[in-house]
């Protein structure tokens, strides 16, 4: 019993605390007879970032004084009083407990309870493995004939690091690509590619020009509308499988799955399955009959519709009266398809919040239907704006493409690279660079809340201060050339007599999987973001005010050393959830 709750507190002294708490306020309830469910409430136990009000703290006495019938002092005193004299005497010298503010209860880790801590400290690894728990995570999902977006960029880096995230956790991840190779545009661009299209041009830069053909139409249709009836035709014939074009509408899925590879591999991105919404042309009809039949669904003006009044919804359309269908069929058809190919326990859209409407819809139908009762979420995000918070768009006015950002940010990386005069090579240089990019373009999309517009601005992206990938980079490398000089010996480590700094390096250390568990439960990574700049912070506090290598103390010096070690590991394992990989030098 008692080592268990050394092994607690040493691993995971927040959640040693937490049950200490809850067991103080079980047995008030008790002598006051309340009935009350065990464990008690719920109740938050905040880590403080300043250590003048603990190291951990709770507004608990708050929360349930009115329960007693008592203030939250009062309350907050009789806990105190009664954790103080349930703990032995071990563990009274590792905690300390503080009533402050009216009643908030206030807990410090002593030194000697660092020490213990300390021993037991280890650098961060994957969770145990659940195969079983199956997990389906959507991202990237761009259309072809069209550039990768800005935002399809933020949903690729995104959904990445949620895989990571997932695998780190225990999770089986399935990393899924619903390409979007399907719908009645594609009939727009093969009117467009047959009458004005030149494949020699085409050839040499495919995406731009299909891009420009598209645009095209749609300027040639204002004033000739029977262009859309051709359209339309064209689109008709390719999903009856018309053989002339298919072969033009192979021609540009593969052309674009190039590009798109293109980006991933220089992203570090990789796919189970990118499975086109043209997949599920097949399967589509035979839907729609079953639906119909089921009574479901019913036809207003030959269309096929799902009424979504009682969810205070737009009806859901699943079929024009063309008979084509749409993004919402293909997207029903496909949620049944990974529900029963799959088996996961839970199924993740990243995908923009402009398309909410949408995946509401996509809920509502299901629950209608009961296509799957395996959970879904959209886990939607913001929009990427310029530093003026304005749409992005370049100087000719078009939307900015994930390319473009990747080059600019490349070309700003490798004139840095270059002033730096390493004795790299060029290729060395480049491949550096591009690794750099990669990392302050993933990093600069996941500092920010997931829900929140962020701002893209060019210039500050490669600042070495505030919370960036070249500052975590720069601290990184800075310990890593550290420890580099250390003396390897096996000293004995004595933890007893660290500093204030280190001890505030070790509160981050412990740390990494409260990190962890805030940012999968808000599937947001700018938790994991933050936790990694205050360990940074602490980590540089520590190098300007102690002698680490140069600490008189032996054992000192080399329980320093341990620490700094797992503080590199920390990062570096930190990154990559991120999805990032961090340079051993700068
Ligand atoms: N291709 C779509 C777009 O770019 C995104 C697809 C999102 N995923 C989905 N299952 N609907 O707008």
């Amino acid at each position: 019993m008692k080592s268990g709750q050394l092994e607690l507190f040493s691993r995971h002294p927040e959640k040693y605390i937490h049950t200490i708490i809850q067991g103080a306020f079980e047995k008030l309830a008790e002598s006051h007879h309340l009935s009350h469910p065990t464990p008690f409430p719920h109740f938050e136990l905040e880590t403080k970032e300043i250590a003048t009000f603990g190291d951990f703290s709770t507004n608990a006495p708050f929360l349930y004084a009115p329960l007693f019938k008592k203030s939250p002092l009062e309350i907050a005193q009789e806990i105190s009083i009664s954790i103080q004299q349930s703990l032995s005497s071990e563990f009274k010298e590792y905690i300390h407990i503080e009533v402050a503010g009216g009643g908030f209860l206030n807990f410090f880790i002593t030194p000697s309870g660092w020490a213990r801590i300390a021993q037991k400290l280890s650098s961060p690894a994957p969770r145990k493995r659940f195969f079983k728990k199956k997990i389906i995570i959507e991202f990237s999902s761009p259309n072809i004939a069209k550039p990768m977006s800005i935002g399809h960029l933020r949903a690729t880096i995104l959904g990445n690091a949620l895989v990571h995230l997932y695998n780190h956790m225990g999770y089986k991840t399935i990393a899924w690509n619903h390409l979007g190779d399907w719908g009645t545009q594609f009939g727009k661009l093969l009117v467009a590619y047959k009458k004005w299209g030149d494949h020699t041009v085409i050839e040499k830069d495919p995406i731009t020009e299909l891009q420009k053909l598209y645009v095209r139409f749609h300027e040639e249709a204002k004033d000739d509308p029977s262009l859309e009836d051709e359209a339309r035709k064209e689109f008709n014939d390719l999903e009856k499988g018309h053989s002339a074009n298919r072969r033009i509408w192979k021609y540009i899925v593969d052309q674009s799955l190039k590009e798109f590879q293109r980006m991933y591999a220089a992203l570090d991105v990789r796919f189970d399955y990118i499975i086109g919404e043209s997949f599920y042309e097949s399967r589509l009809t035979p839907f729609i009959q079953k639906l119909l039949r089921s009574g479901k669904a019913t036809t207003s003006d030959g269309a096929t519709i799902v009424s979504l009044d009682s969810y205070h919804l737009p009806p859901g359309l699943i079929q024009k009266s063309d008979g084509a269908t749409l993004y919402l069929t293909r997207d029903l058809v496909s949620l049944l398809y990974r529900a029963r190919k799959i088996h996961p326990v839970r199924m993740l859209y990243i995908v923009g919040n402009e398309q909410s409407l949408h995946f509401q819809q996509l809920q509502a139908i299901n629950s209608i239907l009961k296509l799957t009762t395996i959970p879904f979420e959209h886990v939607s995000f913001g929009m990427v704006l310029n530093s003026l918070g304005k749409k992005f768009s370049t100087r000719k006015g078009d939307i900015v493409t994930a390319d473009e950002v990747f080059t600019e940010v490349l070309a700003h990386a490798k004139d840095t690279q270059k002033e730096k005069q390493t004795n790299q090579s060029n290729t060395q240089l480049d491949q550096t660079a591009q690794t750099v990019s990669s990392g302050v373009i993933k990093y600069s999309m996941l500092r920010s809340n997931r829900t929140s517009n962020i701002s893209f601005d060019f210039d500050s992206l490669f600042s070495l201060s505030g919370n960036s990938f070249p500052y975590l980079q720069y601290t990184y490398a800075r310990v890593m050339s550290i420890l580099a000089k250390a003396p390897r010996q096996n000293t004995a480590r004595a933890y007893n007599q660290l500093t204030k700094t280190d001890y505030e390096l070790m509160r981050s250390l412990v740390r990494f999987e409260a990190a962890i568990e805030a940012s999968a439960s808000s599937q947001s990574l700018h938790h994991l973001a933050e936790y990694l700049f205050t360990l940074a912070n602490n980590i540089n506090t520590l190098y300007e005010k102690s002698h680490i290598l140069s600490d008189s103390n032996v054992a000192t010096r080399s329980a320093r050393i341990q620490l700094l070690t797992t503080a590199a590991r920390t990062i570096r394992y930190g990154l990559g959830i991120l999805g990032i990989t961090v340079q051993e030098k700068m």
